[in-house]
Formats: structure tokens, sequence, C-alpha cells
């Protein structure tokens, strides 16, 4: 018996961190970038460097987060490279946007380093999606 309540409350405990793990919106993820020692988060700063261009010294072109995503976050972007169409990244428009940790984690470290050259910080990441939230 003792086992068998041993048993079920691993189980419970289990589903309850998994279900947290699924759960993970923005805000969490955000409060993840804290942790590691970011302040508050800025809409206008992101707001700026997601308009900011980088000089790309090997193809010599400007890149910023505008080159795939488009000038307008509520109508679809275009992969700068593969031609492939991105759908819109505001919320107002597309609800499955920033809905995903793994996948923000992902697409941030990817973009950063293709877009300015570098991992962006923990204060970087928290304010680009800090713009993002509200479009
Ligand atoms: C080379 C093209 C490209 C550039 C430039 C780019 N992105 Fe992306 N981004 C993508 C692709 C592809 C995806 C994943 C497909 C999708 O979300 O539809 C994505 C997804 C994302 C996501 C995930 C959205 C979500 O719903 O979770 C975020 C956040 C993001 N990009 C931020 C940025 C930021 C910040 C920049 C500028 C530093 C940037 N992107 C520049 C191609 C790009």
């Amino acid at each position: 018996m003792k086992k068998l309540v041993l048993m079920l409350s691993t189980v419970v405990l289990s589903l309850a961190i998994n279900m947290q793990a699924q759960a993970g919106n923005v805000e969490t993820l955000q409060s993840e970038y804290q942790a590691a020692g970011a302040g508050n988060f800025s809409a206008s700063n992101g707001e700026k460097m997601w308009v900011k261009n980088n000089l790309d010294k090997k193809s010599g072109k400007q890149r910023n987060c505008q080159t795939c995503h488009g000038k307008v976050l509520t109508q679809s972007g275009k992969h700068a490279r593969t031609g492939k169409v991105i759908e819109p990244l505001a919320r107002s428009v597309n609800s499955e946007r920033l809905t995903d940790i793994k996948f923000m984690k992902k697409w941030l470290k990817r973009n950063c380093k293709w877009t300015i050259g570098r991992e962006c910080s923990a204060q970087e990441k928290g304010d680009f999606l800090e713009y993002l939230k509200g479009q």
C-alpha cells in the first residue's frame, strides 16, 4: 500500500511538472531572464533594436529583425534566405505566437546570431519579447 501511494504521488508530481513546462508563456520566459540578471523590460528598447541595422561583413548587407519578419508585424514576413513565408508575429492576429518557451528560445538564439552576429543578452531578449507582446 505504501509503495502504491508513493508510486501514485510520483506520477502526479511528474504530471504537474510536465504541465508547468508546457504552459510556458512569454512572462515565464521573461522571469527566467530576470533571474539570469536582467532588469525591467522595455518595449521601446525592444522596438529600437528590432529596426536597428547591423552590417553583415560577409555579404556587405544590412540586417535587422524586419529583414525576415517584415515591416508590419500583423502581416506575414518572408525569410530572407529561403523565401519561405513566416506567419505574422503579432499576437493580435496570431494567437499561437509567444506560447512555447522552447520555440522562443530556439529562435531568439538563431535570429540574434544571424541578424546581430552574436547571441543576445538576457536583457535584450526580454526587451524584444516586451515589444512583441504588445503587438
Ligand atoms: C533570417 C530570417 C529571420 C530574421 C532576420 C529574424 N527572424 Fe525571427 N524567426 C524566423 C523564423 C524562420 C522563425 C520561426 C518560424 C515562425 O515562427 O514562423 C522566427 C521566429 C521568431 C520568434 C518566435 C516567435 C514565437 O511565436 O515564439 C521570435 C521571438 C523571433 N523570431 C524574434 C526575432 C528577432 C528578435 C529578430 C531580430 C534580432 C528576428 N526574429 C529576426 C526568421 C527570422
